[in-house]
């Protein structure tokens, strides 16, 4: 059966014979910001077709490679690309990358995305974290029997992003430089962009972005019992009232033109996190 638990640690144990040192950090990118993944010395790269078990990614702008790398003492494991339900994956393919790195031994995971601005205070090329999320894709990794080993079948979320990453990537931004925004992230199925009306909602509901990827592997991963940091970059800002055609090579080209510096402000959080001994 695929995205089981056997299967995980089918593929835990291939990927754990690629690399000498066990990562203990994961990192998840999404449109464009396969260079986010940029953060030490790639020590291995692997395409998602080489790696068993692994779905097979088809989402534009995303090469689809796990990547072995090590910055400042710390290993860690990077999936350039990732798996969406608009893609037609079922939930458990979305998540399956989540509880590899759990069968890892993986205890931190950064979950990165291009987003859609709702706040109206937002502008393009800028970072915010998420303090939260809001799932409206109408699907959960977790639905079905749970696997005990995996984590508890009612999963607390009052607190699913790890307040102390956050601090981290704020005194980063700082020292780096880097403006940076906070709110809350709405989790759409996609594929289609937002009507107005739904900006509106949106809106209405308490959400500051939109996208459609990144709650389905937070659910996996806050059940695994990881410490989750999650960041958007804002590709486009959506004001309902004078809405304007976006096109997914207009976010695709903001999102690689702002991958670098969002590759830099993970750096220097992952280095301050190894130097406080929280990694
Ligand atoms: N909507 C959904 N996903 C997105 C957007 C958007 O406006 N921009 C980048 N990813």
């Amino acid at each position: 059966m695929a995205y089981t638990r056997q299967q995980a640690v089918r593929t835990a144990a291939f990927l754990r014979k690629k690399v000498a040192k066990p990562p203990t950090v994961g990192l998840i990118t999404g449109t464009g910001l396969g260079a986010a993944a940029r953060l030490g010395d790639p020590l291995t790269v692997l395409p998602f077709s080489e790696i068993p078990g692994f779905p097979a990614s088809t989402a534009p702008g995303q090469t689809g490679r796990v990547v072995f790398g090590e910055l400042s003492g710390t290993a860690f494991l990077a999936l350039k690309g990732r798996f969406h339900l608009y893609e037609g994956h079922p939930p458990a393919a979305v998540a399956f990358p989540v509880r590899v790195m759990q069968e890892l031994d993986i205890g931190t995971l950064i979950v990165v995305n291009a987003a859609g601005g709702l706040n109206p205070g937002f502008f393009p090329q800028e970072i915010m974290i998420l303090a939260d999320h809001i799932n409206l894709t109408g699907k959960n990794p977790l639905t079905g029997p749970n696997e005990a080993a995996w984590g508890v079948r009612f999963p607390d979320m009052s607190q699913a992003y790890d307040r102390s990453l956050m601090r981290a990537v704020e005194s980063a931004a700082q020292t780096l430089n880097i403006p940076l925004r906070k709110g809350v992230y709405a989790g759409l199925p996609g594929p289609s962009l937002e009507t107005p009306a739904e900006v509106r909602f949106l809106r209405t509901i308490g959400a500051d972005a939109v996208g459609f990827s990144t709650v389905l592997e937070a659910l996996a991963a806050v059940h695994a019992g990881m410490r989750l940091l999650g960041l958007s970059l804002i590709t486009n800002v959506h004001d309902p009232d004078h809405p304007s055609p976006l096109t997914a090579e207009q976010v695709i080209a903001t999102a690689k033109a702002a991958a670098p510096r969002l590759a830099a402000l993970i750096r220097e959080t992952l280095v301050r996190e190894k130097a406080h001994g929280s990694l």
